[in-house]
């Protein structure tokens, strides 16, 4: 049985995708979801979907072994970012080598970096009168969004989009690709 811990600061419409994916698949279980902001949605669809939550804060991520330990205390294969925004430290990247994929909504190297979060990557698509955006799933180094590259999925953009209708189709593309992705990995 493969191990997944989620890490999520937002909505977790992600986090609940994966979870529903893995509850149909034996050899995978999400053992965890991690948040750094006691506020966020993810916690309420974990506690409905009945996968347990936990919330750390900036020493204990930052400054401490805490989340490595507790990481592993629960024998993790795999890290996911699904929607978490702090740059990860480079001592819980040294403790999972290459187990730790983020999802980022745009075709990096695109729009991506520091501050590009969320609707601002959505925008800044508009902004730029692109034709094309998409999805990047990649390894997590300890620069936003540099990682190596494991998969992207694109989808169009035509003038009538704004910011929210580019959103929506970049999350149809995550929820379509990223539990594959994510058991391809693992098998
Ligand atoms: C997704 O668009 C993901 O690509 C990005 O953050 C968003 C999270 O959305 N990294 P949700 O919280 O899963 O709904």
């Amino acid at each position: 049985m493969k191990r997944i811990v989620i890490f999520a600061s937002g909505s977790g419409s992600n986090a609940e995708n994966i979870i529903s994916f893995f509850r149909e698949k034996p050899d995978v279980a999400v053992a965890a979801v991690l948040t750094n902001k006691s506020s966020a949605k993810v916690l309420e669809r974990c506690d409905r979907l009945g996968i347990p939550a936990f919330y750390f804060n900036k020493p204990a991520f930052k400054n401490s072994d805490a989340v490595v330990n507790f990481l592993k205390g629960l024998n993790t294969d795999l890290i996911v970012l699904a929607g978490f925004l702090w740059k990860i430290p480079s001592h819980l990247i040294d403790a999972f080598p290459n187990k730790i994929i983020n999802i980022h909504p745009a075709l990096l190297p695109k729009y991506g970096g520091k501050g590009m979060y969320g609707d601002k990557v959505h925008q800044a698509v508009k902004d730029n009168k692109e034709t094309e955006t998409g999805i990047t799933i990649h390894y997590v180094n300890e620069n936003y969004d540099e990682g190596a590259i494991i998969f992207q999925a694109k989808t169009d953009v035509i003038p009538s989009d704004d910011a929210n209708s580019i959103a929506q189709k970049v999350h149809q593309l995550e929820y379509e690709h990223f539990p594959q992705v994510i058991e391809k990995l693992l098998s």
